[in-house]
């Protein structure tokens, strides 16, 4: 009996246990409770002689903690071959998948270039509050009381205007930024004013609600409208190339004397084209430079507010001023 229990210890040596199955077939195979060679042989001891008992049943313990060593042994190897799979699974050959990275908005490049421009002309940069009172918006600029700009239809109102003052406006243009320049420099001044204004508009593929001017102010002895027309002549050339065709058209605004609006053409692929208006600008009114504090006998002045937006559309054939501000990454990645 003790010889056969020999051999099954070396059969139990010899079982190859590589993989799950094979360890759960081994213990069964062993430790079954129906039919398990180790089990059998446990139940049988009653038939063994009694002066053999002991000896057997210590033969047939040691066994079976072979077997369970075996199966502690096959089931960390199993488990630790089951981790090695699975990360070898992962196929490090496949290209990563990029994290987007974030890029300055068409808008703000374009005023970045805008200022670049100016700033190579030796203008300065100004900046003014969003949030205006209405004496700089309006009132400063020449604006008469009743002018319709003031109107609710135009104005964004933070205060209702009262007996006492015209109220607080959400700025509707960059020009306000021109008389707080005023008020605290004396000329030679030559500033720029970038900046975000808003007005109560329809919303369009042409306007919006809120947008961005770039405001220009030069403020010496002797500027003239000649002055005026070669700045933006050298502005235009450095924003769309030398050879874009422009035009002055005469227009009128409150704070400039005389005034103009300036166009660009453009033109499209089948050869047909359209003025399209990129700013005002004009002489300022003397008024203004009175109010702000300058002697208008001694100086003069030329002034322009440009519209973002409308030179960021021109420069990359954007049709819908939407688009700038509907934060779709589909358009926003093309730049
Ligand atoms: N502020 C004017 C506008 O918003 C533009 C402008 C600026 C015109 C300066 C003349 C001089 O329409």
């Amino acid at each position: 009996m003790i010889s056969s229990l020999a051999t099954l210890e070396s059969q139990i040596q010899a079982e190859d246990l590589h993989d799950a199955a094979s360890v759960e077939a081994f213990r069964i195979k062993y430790l079954g409770r129906k039919n398990g060679l180790l089990t059998d042989l446990f139940s049988q001891i009653g038939k063994i002689a009694p002066e053999e008992r002991k000896a057997y049943g210590a033969a047939v313990n040691t066994l079976k903690q072979l077997v369970e060593a075996r199966l502690t042994a096959a089931q960390a190897f199993v488990e630790a071959a089951q981790k090695q799979a699975v990360a070898q699974a992962i196929d490090l050959t496949l290209p990563g998948r990029m994290q987007p990275v974030g890029g300055l908005h068409p808008i703000r490049q374009t005023m970045e270039e805008i200022k670049r421009i100016f700033l190579s002309f030796g203008f300065g940069v100004a900046e003014g509050p969003e949030i205006e009172e209405d004496w700089y918006n309006f009132s400063a600029l020449n604006f008469p009381p009743d002018h319709p700009a003031r109107d609710m239809q135009d104005t964004f109102f933070v205060e209702a205007p009262n007996n006492e003052n015209g109220g607080v406006v959400l700025r509707t243009h960059t020009s306000p930024v021109q008389v707080r320049t005023m008020q605290n420099t004396q000329p030679p001044i030559r500033i720029i004013a970038p900046g975000r204004v808003y007005r109560n508009e329809t919303i369009t593929y042409k306007s919006y609600c809120l947008f961005h001017q770039v405001e220009g102010l030069y403020v010496d002895e002797q500027v003239t409208f000649a002055d005026l027309k070669q700045v933006l002549r050298m502005f235009a050339e450095a924003a769309f190339g030398v050879g874009v065709k422009m035009r002055f058209r005469p227009s009128f605004f409150p704070f400039t004397e005389p005034s103009a609006e300036v166009d660009i053409w453009w033109q499209n692929e089948d050869g047909s084209g359209r003025w399209l208006e990129i700013l005002g600008c004009g002489m300022v009114d003397p008024n203004v430079l009175e109010n702000c504090g300058i002697d208008s006998e001694k100086y003069t002045g030329y002034a322009f507010g440009m519209g973002v937006e409308r030179i960021a559309m021109l420069r990359h054939g954007i049709t819908d001023i939407r688009v700038l501000y509907e934060n779709d990454l589909r358009f926003l990645e093309q730049f």
